[in-house]
């Protein structure tokens, strides 16, 4: 049986991650905390780069290092930022939640108090999907 997911470890997470952010060029920070179906916990930052397409964020870097761990069946997730106000995650980001995180609960807090909250499907209706 799985582990409720625990938002506030989550959060406390996010925001432990957050520091590590690498971002020189926007000056925003990102961090995403997943919990998977062992109560088990993964943060991802977004990492940018001077060929800013390259950049990557907080949400498909956590959900690569839960593959990397073995961590499957997401749950949960939290995202923050260093802004004031609550993000929701971009669009590249959506196709990968709904890929890897198809069932994960997400919320979205901003410093400000505002939580948002969504699953991956509300997320991405209709998402692409490829039977090869
Ligand atoms: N960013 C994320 O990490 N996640 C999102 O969902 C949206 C944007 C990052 C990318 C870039 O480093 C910075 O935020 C500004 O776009």
């Amino acid at each position: 049986m799985s582990a409720a997911v625990d938002f506030d470890a989550l959060k406390h997470a996010a925001a432990a991650a957050l520091p590590a952010a690498y971002s020189p060029y926007s000056g925003f920070r990102v961090a995403a905390a997943l919990w998977n179906e062992d109560g088990r916990i993964i943060t991802g930052v977004n990492v940018e780069n001077a060929s800013y397409g390259l950049t990557i964020c907080a949400e498909r870097n956590a959900l690569a290092a839960a593959v990397v761990q073995g961590a499957r069946a997401i749950r949960g997730a939290v995202v923050l930022c260093s802004g004031p106000t609550a993000i929701t995650p971009c669009g590249a980001c959506r196709q990968v939640l709904a890929e890897l995180a198809p069932d994960a609960e997400l919320r979205c807090d901003g410093a400000d108090g505002t939580e948002l909250r969504f699953t991956s499907a509300e997320l991405l209706p209709s998402r692409f999907t490829f039977q090869p």
